[in-house]
């Protein structure tokens, strides 16, 4: 890895410790206006000193983020499917290398639909975007997207993962599941993990809690945070876990400690 690469790389995933607290907002790409999300520049704005870097397509960033920031952008070069179209997972490369250095993002991310229709295309089409983030000294980040078909289990989610880090991936993202150790410790590169659809605060930061016991430098994570009525508790409890090596009992007591401080639901600090 060059200086740049590795540079990029450490703005994700921070030092000492290598941890990542990435937020996805990138929902919109196939899932239009996704609840909470609906307007992406007031849900994004009181999170956004918050987290490491922020995972989104390049509308979103035109459109929502203060050209400002100092946050690193993770930008989402993949799509072409829709939640009512054919096929999930019959995704291209739809943003230019040149687009995205524009846009100074600061890594890249497609999807891999390992074990779908698709695989084939969607496998090969990792191994090109990172032979063009290679040029650029970019760093490329891999989603391991699951057909609602395949078994969420540390069989499938290790094969999916080791897939993406032989094809150049500096770092995956994938789902928590049992025994989450054998993922990581069969993946070269880091591993971060999705949140997955709403679940209740206390059982999302268990799930933080556990995938960086396992060996996660982080997550991922955007519904659990953003469709939470409370985002800007919940973030900060999601982030002593993953920086402060908080447990899960000590960040849902901030959670609620926040949550009790803030002057209402949806506030800046609620
Ligand atoms: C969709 C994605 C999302 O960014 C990812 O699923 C993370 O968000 P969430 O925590 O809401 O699942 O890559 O393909």
């Amino acid at each position: 890895m060059d200086w740049g690469q590795e540079n990029r790389l450490a703005r994700i995933v921070r030092r000492p410790h290598n941890r990542a607290l990435m937020l996805a907002v990138d929902h919109g790409y196939f899932l239009g206006p996704t609840e909470r999300l609906e307007d992406p520049r007031s849900t994004i704005a009181p999170l956004l000193k918050y987290c490491d870097s922020l995972m989104l397509t390049r509308g979103v960033l035109r459109t929502s983020v203060p050209s400002s920031t100092g946050t690193p952008m993770v930008l989402r070069v993949s799509g072409g499917t829709s939640i009512i179209g054919e096929d999930l997972s019959r995704e291209d490369i739809t943003v230019s290398i040149r687009d995205a250095v524009r846009l100074n993002a600061t890594a890249l991310a497609m999807s891999i639909f390992v074990g779908s229709k698709y695989e084939y295309q969607t496998i090969v089409n990792l191994g090109r975007l990172v032979n063009e983030a290679e040029e650029c000294g970019m760093p490329v980040l891999a989603v391991t997207a699951v057909g609602k078909e395949m078994a969420r289990d540390a069989r499938y989610l290790s094969l999916a993962c080791r897939m993406a880090a032989e094809q150049g991936a500096h770092i995956v993202k994938t789902y928590y599941c049992e025994d989450f150790e054998q993922v990581v410790n069969s993946c070269p590169v880091p591993v971060i993990i999705a949140g997955g659809k709403k679940i209740p605060e206390r059982d999302a930061l268990d799930l933080t809690y556990k995938a960086v016991r396992a060996g996660a430098v982080g997550v991922d994570m955007g519904r659990n945070i953003w469709q939470s009525d409370n985002p800007v508790p919940m973030i900060r409890a999601v982030r002593s876990i993953v920086h402060g090596n908080a447990d899960a009992g000590s960040a849902w007591e901030m959670y609620n400690r926040l949550v009790s401080e803030s002057t209402g639901p949806r506030s800046e600090s609620g």
